[in-house]
């Protein structure tokens, strides 16, 4: 493959799902704390106190700070768990990455609040959600810009027939009129060949409204400062929604 035909504008084209898995089984391996499942530093500046003082503030915006009973879907080690502890009633976490859950465990040992499961976005361990009862919010963060567009939206079906009353969606998305998909993307910063699939914000809420018509956008927008200049063709979108 010529460098170009690793990074695609526009076409839909499938990324491949076992060399994501891969990669977050590495990263699994890897991580120390919880802010682990986080990439990016861009050049060197840790962005990473940013992006957290950020989710923290724009979740508490979005629920005007009241407990949650939460469900996160793709939880690394536990990173959200950390940021939202003291508006947490419960917490339940899934991760495909089984040295993500270890190490989430650990982090939270002893607080029975908090629980975490391996499983994968395409086929939820049902049983692990069902002993949470209702959610006050399913959380995913990150996640489901590693799957293609019909597990995507597998993903969403499952999730509009779970007992969750609102939604907090956040994506790393093109902020071009177009999609851009990394196929076997030979990335030197992450030292690794990486499948990801920026998409644009429309194309996310044509999933939420076709997948999701139980649910209405409450809020949504770009999280990240544009002014950075250091996302040049993706940034980072949220969505918080709400049953309908
Ligand atoms: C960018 S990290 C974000 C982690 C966390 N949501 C956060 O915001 O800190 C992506 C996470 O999604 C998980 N993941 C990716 N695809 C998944 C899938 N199909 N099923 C379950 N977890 C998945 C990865 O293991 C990783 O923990």
């Amino acid at each position: 493959m010529k460098p170009d035909e690793h990074r695609i504008y526009g076409k839909n084209v499938a990324i491949r799902g076992e060399a994501v898995k891969r990669f977050w089984a590495r990263q699994a391996a890897t991580a120390v704390g919880t802010a682990g499942t986080l990439l990016g530093n861009h050049g060197g500046e840790d962005l990473t106190a940013m992006k957290n003082a950020l989710d923290r503030k724009l979740f508490r915006e979005c629920t005007e700070g009241k407990k949650q009973r939460i469900l996160e879907f793709g939880c690394g080690n536990g990173r959200w768990a950390e940021l939202l502890a003291d508006v947490v009633e419960s917490y339940a976490g899934i991760d495909f990455a089984e040295e993500f859950i270890a190490k989430a465990r650990a982090v939270f040992q002893g607080d029975g609040r908090f629980r975490f499961a391996v499983g994968t976005l395409t086929d939820l361990p049902m049983e692990f959600i069902r002993v949470g009862g209702r959610y006050t919010m399913g959380i995913c963060s990150g996640c489901v810009m590693y799957l293609n567009d019909g597990e995507a939206r597998k993903f969403y079906e499952s999730v509009e027939a779970l007992p969750v009353e609102a939604l907090f969606f956040k994506e790393k998305v093109s902020t071009m009129e177009q999609r851009l998909t990394l196929v076997d993307f030979p990335s030197k910063e992450l030292q690794t060949d990486y499948n990801v699939v920026y998409r644009m914000p429309s194309e996310y809420e044509e999933f939420y409204r076709s997948a999701l018509p139980g649910f209405r956008i409450a809020r949504k927008g770009w999280e990240y400062p544009e002014e950075k200049g250091i996302w040049a063709e993706t940034n980072t979108y949220y969505w918080h929604l709400v049953r309908a």
